[in-house]
């Protein structure tokens, strides 16, 4: 690491691991740091980057409950006051409701500006706690301690934060970038499978969008992925936030290029939403970008056997994602009846003045440009495509 970065000789990170850079709109810039055993650096990143008077702790139950006494631990041996505020896990508390609590909580607890907030957790946490950090007295600090494989490899990394409200998720934000990000996979050790799986999918993402050879190369690793094999998991959480970092550097607020990480993402919305919510968003995504391939392939932007490429990754993630082949029933009867799906997708908060715009791929590696990276394609053709793959 360079000296000027003012991370040099942090413990738990080799020079052979410099941090990935990540550029704000607001032309500030902040390290997102990966590295096996990275936590115990954590005192002394927040005395370089985030020295604050008081640390606020905020975690869902279950990983308060894993790591939440060892990080407090090591936020109070910066000399700083430091506590814990848990919240009840799941995606609906990321609401309103608990942004209330945390804020009145925090302002008794008797938290100023000189105050700064450490997200542990999952995305969930890192966007309810970035979002009372945005807020709490017109913006505090934050700093991410990602633990999920979602929040390691994508929600922590952006800048982006916020609630889910009745009439949507994630309408109820601000972009509130943070000081840092430390991702220390051995955090991720207690994940449980299926939810490596779903943050194993936005890799694959990644790689179907910017980069063929991680693609196939989580397809070969995905067994040990899943098994949460550690130097695995930290190459992948590396290769997924340089891809990240150097999207969202480029366009943070996803007037142009940030839509590309949307590949996958408008039929799968539409599949969250019309399944209210039961669908897990990997999972949906999952089969979003099989889906947005075949469309591709049709319309003859996409390369042919695209999708079957993507379908024989994904499918190594344990999930089902093939629309000729084996598809779970909730999705199978959701993609048969196109019309509400479809429906869906035109309140998109992606869909621009009504029309829904997608995400094309050229071929595994590399999107289409499209124009401005994503083109308008008609309902009739989503549902054309629909209808011909279950016709045969
Ligand atoms: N801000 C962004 O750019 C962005 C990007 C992608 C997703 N998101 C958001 O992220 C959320 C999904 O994130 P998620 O999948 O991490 O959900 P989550 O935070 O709910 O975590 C999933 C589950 O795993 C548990 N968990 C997390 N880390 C653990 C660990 N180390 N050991 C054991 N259990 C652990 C959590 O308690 C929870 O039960 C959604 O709300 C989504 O909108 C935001
Ligand atoms: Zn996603």
């Amino acid at each position: 690491m360079k000296e000027e970065d003012g991370l040099s000789g942090l413990p738990g990170f080799s020079p052979k691991t410099p941090p990935v850079w990540v550029q704000t709109g607001a032309g500030e810039r902040y390290p997102v740091l990966v590295g096996g055993g990275g936590i115990e650096a954590l005192p002394d990143l927040l005395s370089r980057r985030a020295p604050a008077h008081r640390y606020a702790l905020i975690a869902d139950a279950n990983v308060d409950g894993l790591h939440g006494e060892r990080v407090l631990g090591l936020l109070r041996s910066t000399g700083a006051r430091a506590s814990r505020f848990p919240f009840p896990a799941g995606e609906r508390h990321k609401s309103r409701k608990e942004w209330v609590r945390l804020t009145d909580a925090l302002l008794e607890w008797g938290m100023g500006r000189d105050g700064c907030v450490v997200a542990l957790g999952g995305g969930v946490t890192g966007d309810l706690a970035g979002f009372v950090a945005a807020t709490f007295m017109r913006g505090v600090p934050v700093v991410h301690v990602p633990t999920s494989l979602v929040a390691m490899i994508d929600s922590s990394v952006g800048g982006k934060t916020g609630v889910d409200v009745p009439a949507g998720k994630n309408l109820v934000g601000a972009f509130h970038p943070p000081r840092f990000v430390l991702a220390d996979p051995e955090l991720a050790r207690t994940l449980p499978r299926g939810e490596r799986a779903q943050g194993l999918v936005e890799a694959m993402k990644h790689g179907a969008i910017r980069d063929r050879d991680y693609l196939t190369g989580l397809e070969a690793a995905a067994d040990a992925l899943l098994d949460g094999d550690p130097d695995q998991t930290t190459a992948a959480v590396r290769r997924s936030v340089e891809i990240k970092a150097e999207v969202v550097s480029q366009d943070e607020r996803e007037g142009g290029l940030r839509q590309i990480l949307n590949f996958g993402h408008t039929l799968g919305h539409a599949l969250e939403q019309c399944s209210t919510y039961r669908i897990p968003h990997g999972s949906a995504v999952a089969v979003g970008m099989v889906l947005e391939a075949l469309l591709g392939e049709r319309l003859g932007v996409t390369e042919e056997g695209t999708s079957r490429e993507l379908i024989r990754a994904l499918e190594r993630l344990d999930l089902q994602v093939d629309p000729g082949g084996s598809l779970p029933s909730s999705v199978r009867t959701l993609l048969q009846n196109g019309t509400a799906l479809v429906d869906a997708t035109r309140m998109d908060k992606k869909a621009r003045s009504g029309e829904t715009r997608y995400v094309l791929l050229r071929r595994c590696g590399e999107v289409d440009p499209g124009s401005g990276w994503s083109r308008p394609i008609s309902g009739e053709s989503v549902r054309g495509l629909l209808l011909s793959i279950f016709a045969s």
